[in-house]
């Protein structure tokens, strides 16, 4: 399943990012407010389960969550998904992975990994603003599976149909949310007209 959520808020948003001439605070402004908007939708399948409560006025049933959400940010720039997602879901456990894009393969290496337990009873968002080649993604993606994850989403703010294609292709079962599709990719790998090196404008390095 790939689902854009396409929304004025979030296009505006997406805009901002667009401009070469906006800084590293609002880059990483809208990119967070931009990850709540998107949880929020992201989120609208999450499992629930009847719980009898009382409220002030008598007994009633209500629904909580019925599963532990975890949010896996690719490093570094899935860093900047990360509390705009948890503003929503307050008790969702963090996991990492730390991948790097070889500039001249764009082979994607690993660096770092850490995840909670309990991936495989867990929904596990993983997060990233760009979909480019898709082999982060991939790669990202059976990390977490051969650590038992089986409910995943993967939620990147731009991608492009090349990176889409490799992740349907290599994990089918995992459900895709951009904010937006861009066209394709230049001659150096890089998403046009996307955002530019996403984790360079969020940290402010380069
Ligand atoms: C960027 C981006 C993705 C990856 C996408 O990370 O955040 O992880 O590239 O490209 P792909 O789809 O072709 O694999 P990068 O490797 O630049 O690392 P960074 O987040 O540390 O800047
Ligand atoms: N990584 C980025 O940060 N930007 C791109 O356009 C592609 C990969």
């Amino acid at each position: 399943m790939l689902e854009v959520l396409s929304h004025p808020l979030i296009t505006h948003k997406l805009t901002q990012m667009r401009k070469k001439e906006t800084g590293t605070k609002d880059f990483r402004e809208n990119l967070d407010e931009i990850a709540e908007l998107m949880a929020y939708e992201v989120c609208r399948d999450l499992p629930t389960q009847p719980i009898d409560i009382e409220s002030p006025m008598g007994p009633c049933t209500g629904y909580e969550l019925s599963k532990e959400v975890v949010i896996v940010p690719i490093l570094r720039a899935g860093i900047g998904l990360l509390d705009g997602i948890r503003r929503l879901v307050p008790t969702a456990k963090v996991g990492f992975i730390g991948l790097y894009r070889d500039e001249e393969t764009l082979e994607p290496h690993e660096y770092f990994a850490k995840f909670p337990r309990d991936l495989d009873k867990s929904v596990v968002l993983v997060v990233d603003p760009m979909l480019a080649t898709g082999g982060s993604a991939v790669a990202a993606l059976d990390m977490i599976k051969q650590r038992g994850a089986k409910n995943i989403k993967l939620v990147c703010l731009v991608g492009v149909p090349e990176g889409v294609k490799a992740v349907q292709k290599a994990h089918p079962d995992v459900d895709i949310y951009l904010a937006a599709m861009d066209d394709g990719l230049n001659e150096i790998g890089y998403i046009v007209p996307g955002l530019g090196d996403a984790g360079d404008r969020i940290f402010g390095t380069k």
